[in-house]
């Protein structure tokens, strides 16, 4: 089984990419109750140099069964601490992390755009690169990582960093620019926007994936007062 969390889609293609024929492919949205199989993979985006926060908290409360465990990050730049931080959830589940792996991938972030060049770059050699890990797998390789324990004070100023440079935790819908067309309502993978009084609302669960600031068609939404544009846009084709 695989278990994925994705924002713009780098993550979900990878997962999908890893899958095997019939292997079940989960994509993690709410709490993760029980997983039992001969192999599990997670699969994520880095965010603040970590694992997504939800992701952690469900893995922690997921009672977990399995014989060969691996782990992939996708980073616009690197894993962080995010491989050891699931090497150490493992631990405490009393498994191990067998297998973890980062793979480059265009960056989601708003802040930090992929030059377009790069991102060609990395989306063209993906199935290739991808296709290694997945042999590896096959292979039952070890590839190990100290398990630290997550969102460590580096994760913690990373974050408070980055809500404080982009203006405060604030997604807004510009209100004259939003035609409602319910696409971030629908889309968004832990349900933290609703319409309230008819205008479109943040709730408080956000997981910062980005999905809805990256698919919104006329570029509503903004992180604090940061919008989208041609070169900050990125989806996973
Ligand atoms: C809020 C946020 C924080 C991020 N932080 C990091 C980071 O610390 N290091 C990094 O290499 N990439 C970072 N990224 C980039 C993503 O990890 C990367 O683009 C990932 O492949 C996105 O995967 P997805 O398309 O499955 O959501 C960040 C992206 C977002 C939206
Ligand atoms: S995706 Fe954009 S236009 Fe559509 S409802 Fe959301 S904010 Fe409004
Ligand atoms: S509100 Fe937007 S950024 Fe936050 S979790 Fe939902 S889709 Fe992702």
């Amino acid at each position: 089984m695989i278990v994925y969390f994705s924002g713009t889609g780098n993550s979900r293609s990878v997962a999908f990419k890893l899958g095997r024929e019939g292997e079940k492919i989960v994509e993690w949205n709410e709490d993760l109750a029980k997983i039992e199989d001969e192999r599990l993979g997670i699969v994520f985006p880095v965010y603040c140099g970590d694992m997504p926060a939800g992701l952690i908290g469900s893995l922690r409360r997921a009672k977990i069964s399995a014989k060969y465990v691996f782990a992939v990050a996708t980073a616009g730049g690197s894993a962080g601490r995010s491989l050891n931080s699931a090497a150490y959830l493992m631990r405490e589940k009393g498994l191990k992390l067998d297998y973890a792996a980062c793979l480059k991938m265009p960056d989601s972030c708003i802040m930090f755009p992929t030059p377009e060049a790069e991102k060609r770059k990395l989306l063209d050699s993906e199935e290739e690169r991808v296709s290694k890990i997945a042999s590896e797998l096959e292979a039952h390789a070890e590839k190990t990582v100290a398990p630290k324990k997550p969102f460590g004070f580096g994760t913690r100023a990373m974050w408070y960093l980055f809500r404080r440079v982009a203006g405060k935790i604030a997604y807004k819908s510009a209100g004259a620019e939003c035609v409602k067309c319910m696409l971030c309502v629908n889309e968004c993978p832990v349900k933290n926007i609703e319409v309230k009084d008819g205008t479109i609302s943040f709730k408080g669960a956000c997981e910062d994936c980005y999905r809805c600031i990256q698919s919104c068609p006329v570029r509503a939404i903004r992180f604090g007062k940061l919008k989208v544009t041609d070169k900050t846009y990125y989806k996973h084709p």
